[in-house]
């Protein structure tokens, strides 16, 4: 008898600690960190998405970053070509918009959130192409080489201006803009730029280096307020109006389709070789030439970090500077941001990944996390054979350096385990 009231009074005690536990558990999870079974976007902690990529069979929505390390947060005052930027290609092109002439958009979109929420998530490179319309300059996708009513999306100057409050409210911020360039009005650039305010923030072109020589540095760039680098892809706009011809300072790989072949990475057209020593900035492409929102996330995965390697290789053992794909969130674990976090601890620290750089360390002192098995992929009920290992890496090196793995379901067990030993 007294023995089964001792027992029933442990019960009760387990019972309380479990619930204790349990309120504790709900209330630290409110924020799903990295790689945590999610239900919604807003269910993940700040700076993540809940993301499934069922295109590698990876069906658990789980929290998958969506933003970069900052490059000058481990290793500050390089010159600007010693650092890595996530780029998005046909930034104002983006899915569900309407154009502003009313008309539907009956043209390919490449993006999802617009240019303030891209640049609030780290993008720093904006490739978008301009055209004449409507007496003013547009943000548009020419059919048969003009723009219509159906592929135009915004003025440009809207987006200029959303570029130039982002400056004015980040004042150690540097945005590098790639304009595909039809405007052929005379000082049509200029006057858009002038009326977007972005003027004052002009990186000159007689500053940038013309013999494969380095950048200034991003602390001379701030302080000179010079954080607005820009390039035309037409030659004469850099004599009549001092817009940087960008082939002058950029060697970029070949966009589209041509670009995704496994094991190559050659030139574009417009583009001198990758190696060309001369050309001190290194771009590379990678989205196929019909966006497909569908395969970003695997595009933009281990294939994007594969390329960068090939491409590293091609351009003379140079890591890329600006790393431009489609629907830039999506991802299979990380993507793009974790490319451009690879390329930037090459970059500034010697190491395989910026999160490893050790602040003020002399190059090639990294702390690499040590190894753990890496959270499924697929969801349970899923063949074991889904999980696409591959594909993996980026978010198991990004969740262990979070190192707060708090599965809900090691939690059932372990509270089973505490009242069980209560009970003996
Ligand atoms: C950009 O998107 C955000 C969030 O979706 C929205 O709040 C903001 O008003 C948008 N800004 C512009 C200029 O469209
Ligand atoms: C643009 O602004 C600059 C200085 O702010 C001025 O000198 C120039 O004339 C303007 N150009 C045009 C085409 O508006
Ligand atoms: C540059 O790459 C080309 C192939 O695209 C190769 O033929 C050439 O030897 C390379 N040049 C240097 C200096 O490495
Ligand atoms: C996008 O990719 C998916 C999966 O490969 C494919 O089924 C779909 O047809 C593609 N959509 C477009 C518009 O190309
Ligand atoms: C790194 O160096 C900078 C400038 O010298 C200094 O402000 C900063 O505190 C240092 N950081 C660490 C972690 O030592």
């Amino acid at each position: 008898m007294q023995f089964q009231r001792r027992n029933q009074w442990i019960n009760i005690k387990a019972l309380f600690l479990a619930a204790l536990l349990f309120c504790l558990f709900t209330s630290s999870s409110s924020a799903l960190k990295i790689g945590e079974t999610c239900s919604s976007d807003s269910s993940c902690d700040a700076g993540l998405r809940c993301e499934t990529c069922a295109l590698n069979g990876n069906t658990r929505p789980r929290c998958t970053r969506i933003q970069p390390v900052a490059p000058t947060s481990k290793v500050n005052g390089l010159p600007f070509n010693k650092y890595s930027w996530l780029t998005t290609h046909n930034s104002f092109a983006l899915s569900g918009s309407k154009s502003q002439t009313g008309s539907t958009i009956v043209t390919p979109t490449n993006q999802e959130d617009n240019v303030t929420s891209q640049l609030n998530n780290g993008v720093r490179g904006l490739m978008l192409d301009m055209y004449d319309f409507e007496n003013d300059i547009w943000l548009c996708h020419s059919f048969q080489g003009k723009c219509y009513d159906f592929t135009a999306f915004q003025p440009a100057v809207d987006v200029l201006k959303e570029i130039e409050s982002f400056l004015a409210s980040n004042p150690t911020e540097i945005v590098t803009i790639f304009i595909e360039d039809y405007v052929t009005s005379t000082q049509g650039l200029t006057k858009v730029f002038n009326s977007s305010g972005l003027n004052k923030y002009w990186f000159p072109v007689s500053q940038m280096p013309k013999n494969g020589g380095d950048w200034p540095t991003v602390d001379d760039m701030v302080k000179n307020n010079q954080r607005l680098v820009v390039f035309t892809s037409k030659s004469s706009k850099e004599a009549s109006e001092g817009i940087a011809y960008q082939w002058s300072y950029v060697v970029e790989n070949q966009y589209g389709d041509g670009g995704m072949a496994v094991g190559s990475c050659p030139n574009r057209a417009e583009s001198s070789p990758m190696n060309t020593s001369s050309i001190s900035l290194v771009l590379e492409n990678y989205f196929p030439d019909n966006p497909n929102i569908t395969e970003a996330c695997s595009d933009n995965s281990a294939s994007l970090t594969t390329m960068m390697t090939t491409c590293y290789e091609a351009a003379g053992k140079r890591w890329p500077n600006f790393i431009a794909v489609d629907f830039y969130q999506r991802s299979d674990g990380g993507g793009a941001p974790v490319a451009v976090d690879e390329a930037n601890g090459h970059l500034t620290c010697g190491c395989d990944n910026i999160a490893y750089c050790r602040a003020n360390a002399t190059v090639g002192t990294c702390d690499v996390p040590k190894l753990a098995p890496p959270p499924p992929a697929a969801l349970s009920s899923d063949s074991p054979g889904s999980t696409g290992g591959s594909s993996q890496t980026p978010e198991s090196s990004s969740s262990l350096l979070e190192s707060r793995p708090v599965p809900f379901q090691f939690l059932v067990p372990a509270i089973l385990i505490v009242a069980q030993l209560l009970r003996s």
